[in-house]
């Protein structure tokens, strides 16, 4: 298994950090992106909810996005593996004046230490293709959530992620080694009613997106600096093969021959 730096986030240099941080703000800031998050918000009727727990939540994007809806009268608990960015979050909920509704503690997964029933709504917001064991951690969100109410799981269908580079012969291999770099579980998404079932929960509804961009990056931009960094940080490319692929993507961005795209799932799921 490579070595994912999302996974391993507690452990990953300032660097990594400062690439992680701008990337997760900018996907957060994407209208397309923050449309996704929406259609599962206005499914499972945010603004009732009381208490709400994100999953994995980095530097608070959905956590922060909760907290600022003007009809939202609840509170949103954000848990993240990382110290760095659960500090983060905090900073920038008390920058956009949403503090009073959030609370950010640093926390696995794998032992989360709260206890059974506790939320109304609880999300998984790209964290599940990151865990070496997205099936317990479903089964973990599931048992800190009420009888009757929701667990959202979004995240991208990373096998079917693809940044076209120049040579055709080499592309399904770079494919593979850039998912291997950004994900655990490429194919987790494929993978949730039968993982739904096993932790008792029933699928209500399924949101499907493809994102594509040709041309000239918007969405995927981001991840012309960061990729390198962390093909190498993954092991599964040399400093000097890692540079070629990013500088290949960067003058496709330039020169407008970009191409590059992911299918996302939403999933609503209930507990019964
Ligand atoms: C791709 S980021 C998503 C962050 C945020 N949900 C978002 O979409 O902006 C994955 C997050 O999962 C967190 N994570 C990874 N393994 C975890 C674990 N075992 N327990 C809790 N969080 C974990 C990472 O620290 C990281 O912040």
């Amino acid at each position: 298994m490579a070595d994912d730096p999302y996974r391993m986030t507690d452990q990953v240099d300032e660097e990594m950090l400062g690439m992680m941080i701008s990337r997760l703000e900018e996907r957060g800031r994407d209208a397309r992106f923050a449309g996704m998050i929406d259609d599962y918000l206005r499914a499972v009727s945010i603004d009732k909810a009381k208490e709400v727990l994100d999953l994995g939540c980095g530097t608070g994007v959905v956590a922060r996005k909760i907290a600022s809806l003007p009809d939202f009268q609840g509170r949103v608990t954000g848990i993240d593996l990382s110290p760095a960015l659960i500090a983060e979050a905090r900073e920038r909920a008390r920058a956009e004046g949403c503090a009073e509704k959030l609370r950010f503690d640093t926390g696995d997964i794998r032992a989360l230490g709260v206890e059974d029933s506790r939320f109304d709504v609880t999300i998984l917001h790209t964290l599940v293709s990151h865990l070496e064991d997205p099936a317990a951690a479903l089964a973990e969100a599931a048992r800190v959530t009420t009888p009757g109410g929701a667990i959202v799981v979004f995240d991208g269908d990373y096998a079917s992620s693809t940044l076209e580079t120049a040579d055709p012969d080499r592309a399904a291999e770079i494919d593979l080694a850039m998912i291997e770099a950004t994900v655990t579980q490429p194919r987790v998404m494929r993978r949730l009613p039968r993982m739904a079932k096993a932790a008792g929960l029933k699928v209500e509804r399924c949101f499907s997106y493809l994102i594509a961009e040709a041309g000239r990056p918007d969405f995927f931009a981001g991840l012309l600096d960061s990729i390198g960094p962390m093909l190498v940080s993954a092991g599964v490319a040399s400093e000097d093969a890692a540079a070629a692929i990013a500088d290949d993507l960067r003058a496709a961005a330039a020169d407008g021959t970009f191409f590059g795209a992911c299918n996302y799932y939403g999933y609503v799921l209930r507990k019964g």
